[in-house]
């Protein structure tokens, strides 16, 4: 099974989820910003992560949603961690829904920065997807 993790942080919070996943995943936690960000062979699993930012999400991570083919992307599992809202989890899977990738019904969410417990449930949460 081939696996991605890509995210967007801009204080670390989503970062530190994202390798959690990757860890479980055994594939490295990669920002969307960085050079090798893009999928160049197609993944049964993308695990897609970031926060909310004044009710929106990051417009590196919108523009790197938008950069996704179907045909690249079996299926997304999103993450998302914020101060109080989940809104950033669904706007992910609407850009994706937009793509035609389909995205699983559950995801993983932590308030701010995740704590070594939520760590744990981060990896077990992408595990049930490998
Ligand atoms: C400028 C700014 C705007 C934010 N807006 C929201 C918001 O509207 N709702 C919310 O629940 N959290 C909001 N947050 C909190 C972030 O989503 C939260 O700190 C998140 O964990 C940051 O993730 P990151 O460290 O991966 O960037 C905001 C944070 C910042 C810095």
């Amino acid at each position: 099974m081939k696996t991605a993790v890509r995210y967007y942080s801009r204080s670390g919070n989503t970062k530190a989820a994202a390798e959690a996943i990757a860890k479980a995943a055994g594939v490295p936690a990669v920002s969307v910003d960085s050079a090798d960000a893009a999928i160049q062979e197609p993944v049964d699993v993308l695990f897609i992560g970031g926060a909310l930012y004044a009710y929106g999400i990051d417009s590196h991570l919108k523009d790197f949603l938008k950069t996704l083919k179907k045909s690249d992307v079996k299926k997304a599992v999103v993450f998302s961690t914020s101060w109080i809202s989940k809104h950033a989890v669904d706007i992910i899977k609407k850009e994706l829904g937009e793509k035609g990738i389909p995205a699983v019904d559950e995801f993983f969410y932590a308030k701010n920065k995740p704590n070594s417990e939520q760590l744990e449930e981060a990896a077990a949460f992408a595990k049930k997807f490998l």
